[in-house]
């Protein structure tokens, strides 16, 4: 799968770590940044990984702030990007099988390295299961279409 990877200053080590761990599973990942050293605001960083979704650059999102809020927020403002803060394997699964979650957001204060990695395997290794789950999705994206006048395609 193609996946961009996006986090702030307080996360770049872990995004390097999770990046490379991803690509030795055979995923083709691209870096929307940043690097260790350098500064970004995670409201810039969110938005330009749930962007390259909507845009079809990437398939799936993993962002990295401190917490995983304040970038999952502002990802969750682009129709048809659905971003889950999680902390545990099992929230991770389940955030693709039942809500079609298309990022994975985590803390790097919160969750260690290894941790971060499991939740990874949860949330890539999970199908949404669609039927119900997607009527529920889709009372979502009708929300998006109340507020934009659009439908998103996601
Ligand atoms: C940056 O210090 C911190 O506020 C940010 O990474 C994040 O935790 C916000 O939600």
């Amino acid at each position: 799968m193609r996946i961009g990877f996006g986090c702030d200053h307080a996360a770049a080590e872990l995004k390097e770590e999770l990046l490379h761990y991803m690509e030795e599973k055979g995923h083709e990942c691209v870096d929307y940044g940043i690097s260790p050293g350098e500064k970004a605001d995670y409201p810039v960083q969110g938005r330009k990984v749930a962007e390259a979704i909507t845009a079809g650059e990437v398939e799936k999102g993993v962002l990295i702030c401190g917490t995983g809020v304040g970038i999952s927020l502002a990802a969750n403002k682009v129709p048809g990007i659905r971003a889950a803060v999680c902390s545990e394997p099992y929230t991770a699964r389940l955030s693709v099988q039942h809500n079609n979650a298309n990022i994975i957001a985590m803390g790097a204060r919160v969750v260690g390295p290894e941790l971060a990695k499991m939740i990874l395997d949860e949330f890539f290794g999970a199908r949404f299961e669609g039927g119900r789950h997607a009527a529920r999705v889709d009372l979502i994206r009708d929300i998006e279409e109340h507020y934009t006048g659009k439908k998103p395609e996601l």
